[in-house]
């Protein structure tokens, strides 16, 4: 039940005004002792011909009749304050909550809006480092929550397949390369003989040139370049999938940068015909000096493509293919300005829809003492980081485990540590507005205590054991009648039902801001009041069994927000820990 909107409709069937305008003046006081909600009666002293204080005082003493869910109404000054009957809020959101299941906060309204989220996109034959981790993981979760709302979503991975690199990487590997090694661990082999490509092209200037001559070989599709092209990027991945995999991702669409090679001489064409295209120290560029931009290199002088050429042609094919509602790319905040500049291009050439593209970035990761740079060697593998990681959570899990749990197996223990590893990880993304810097820290990521992953599994995990013990004594949670469910009357309930009841909202403003910590909030929240309610007050020895049946189905209805909400997050629950 909406209540807000039910206020509306009380206040329009009392005064003739549309709902949807009072509606949007319905508003949530500051202060509790102010009600549940407020509404200002100022703007209708005109309509009504009567000064506020009168319009209030006069609404104040009917509304509530015949409004159960109300438990009075108050007029203070020009203001009327609105108090909810506590147990007919926490009953109707807890049956609320239940009725919806998984779907706690979802629409249908993105219908036939499709959303394009790019996200991840890593280097071909670079590591999959911990900055690629944050883009995954936040896009992740933006797919996931526009999904929620019924857009449909297509998940690209606009992976870094090309450019003058590979030109390097081809001399290198012929110079250098080590067949078996490649095998053996293709992405650490190809980091090796790139670190040693740039070691030696120190001394030796004519590498560099090489390269260069390698690379519109390949671009000019050269085939012993093509094949060795391949080899990389397929090796490559595979690897990338083992990481997706154990995090749960799939993605839709895998066209990297390659595959824009050959529609840029169509861009080029364009650019040119609408007389956007300059040639500027032997390069072709697009002035934008009107966006107060810096100009935008389409061509370069030997006439090798760049990435910001391949962005413009991958804009246009995302537009063509999917005739998408919005185009968003989850990129690194250091990458603002190229996606500035690709944006404005578009916009130049006459693609309205250019307004439709969106950065959404995000700040760094740090560690206390580490830099992360693939040139210098010194990168942090996210698959060492996440085997480290588990062995630590092991050791907590181990010391943590309650007593009933000790029935555990083994196999079980070590999947339940993986996924609360993988969990601990992606919630420390979420955890804050994605601008933020993160720097890595093991025990605040793995604090069972603190606004962490693992506390909200763990939180999880408990209500999922006071349900299957309550199972056991044949009780459920659909056996709560609302009589019963409207005696949850007390604080702790009923903070615990306005965090719920806050859900779809948080849900809402998350996809709003493309800022999923918002919703990681919501989550943390719900988590907390539950605990402080599982530690005040008994659920399934409480006072009598009306009582019992409404606290299961209060702990049912936060075990689905709490899945629902991890889920959404990338976060796959355990159902005990
Ligand atoms: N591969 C790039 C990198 O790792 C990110 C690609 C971002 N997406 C894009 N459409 N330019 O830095």
């Amino acid at each position: 039940m909406d209540f807000r909107r039910a206020i509306a409709e009380l206040l329009s069937a009392r005064t003739g005004l549309p709902a949807d305008t009072l509606e949007a003046s319905v508003e949530v006081p500051p202060q509790f002792e102010l009600g549940d909600y407020a509404f200002p009666c100022f703007p209708l002293a005109k309509t009504l011909r009567k000064a506020p204080p009168a319009i209030a005082a006069e609404l104040a003493s009917k509304l509530a009749e015949g409004a159960p869910f109300l438990d009075r109404v108050q007029a203070v000054g020009g203001y009327l304050n609105f108090f909810l009957d506590r147990g007919v809020f926490v009953g109707t959101v807890v049956a609320d909550a239940l009725a919806a299941g998984p779907r706690i906060g979802a629409t249908e309204e993105g219908a036939g809006k499709t959303v394009i989220v790019e996200f991840s996109s890593p280097n071909i034959a670079k590591p999959f480092h911990i900055g690629h981790a944050f883009t995954t993981i936040l896009g992740q979760s933006v797919a996931k929550l526009y999904t929620h709302l019924g857009y449909p979503v297509v998940r690209m991975n606009h992976l870094g397949d090309y450019g003058t690199q590979f030109g390097k990487l081809i001399v290198a590997y012929g110079r250098w390369g080590d067949e078996a090694a490649l095998l053996e661990a293709p992405i650490r082999e190809l980091l090796r003989i790139y670190v040693k490509f740039h070691d030696e092209a120190k001394a030796d200037l004519a590498l560099e040139t090489e390269a260069r001559a390698r690379f519109l070989a390949l671009e000019e599709g050269n085939a012993p370049e093509m094949a060795l092209w391949k080899r990389f990027r397929d090796l490559s991945l595979l690897e990338f999938a083992r990481v997706y995999d154990r995090m749960g991702i799939a993605f839709d669409n895998y066209n990297g940068e390659s595959y824009y090679s050959d529609r840029i001489p169509a861009v080029v064409d364009l650019l040119r015909a609408k007389g956007l295209l300059e040639e500027s120290e032997g390069a072709q560029v697009v002035k934008l000096d009107e966006e107060g931009l810096p100009p935008c290199i389409v061509l370069k002088s030997d006439g090798a493509t760049i990435y910001a050429s391949r962005d413009i042609a991958s804009a246009l094919y995302r537009k063509e293919t999917y005739g998408f509602y919005k185009n968003i790319y989850v990129v690194g905040t250091p990458q603002a300005l190229h996606f500035r500049q690709v944006f404005a291009v578009l916009k130049k050439a006459g693609f309205a829809w250019a307004d439709d593209c969106v950065h959404v970035g995000f700040g760094l990761v740090k560690f206390a003492d580490r830099k992360l740079s693939t040139r210098a060697g010194e990168v942090i593998f996210l698959d060492e980081l996440l085997a480290e990681s588990v062995a630590k959570t092991r050791e907590i899990i181990d010391r943590n485990a309650e007593p009933r749990d000790t029935d555990m197996s083994e196999q079980e223990r070590v999947e339940v540590a993986e996924k609360v590893v993988i969990g601990a990880v992606q919630y420390m993304f979420l955890r804050n507005g994605r601008d933020r810097d993160i720097v890595f820290s093991w025990e605040e990521m793995l604090d069972f205590d603190g606004a962490t992953g693992p506390y909200a599994m763990y939180t999880y995990a408990r209500g999922r054991s006071v349900l299957s013990k309550g199972a056991l004594e044949g009780a459920s949670a659909a056996d709560a009648t609302p009589e019963d469910l409207a005696r949850m009357g007390g604080d702790d309930e009923a903070a615990v039902a306005r965090l719920l009841y806050g859900f779809g909202d948080a849900v809402h403003r998350a996809v709003e801001a493309n800022e999923p910590f918002l919703l990681t909030r919501q989550v943390a929240g719900i988590a907390r009041a539950f605990n402080k309610f599982y530690n005040n007050e008994s659920i399934l020895s409480a006072p009598d069994a009306g009582l019992r049946r409404a606290r299961i189905a209060l702990t049912e209805a936060v075990c689905t927000a709490l899945k629902t909400g991890l889920d959404l997050l990338g976060i796959a629950a355990v159902e005990r820990m």
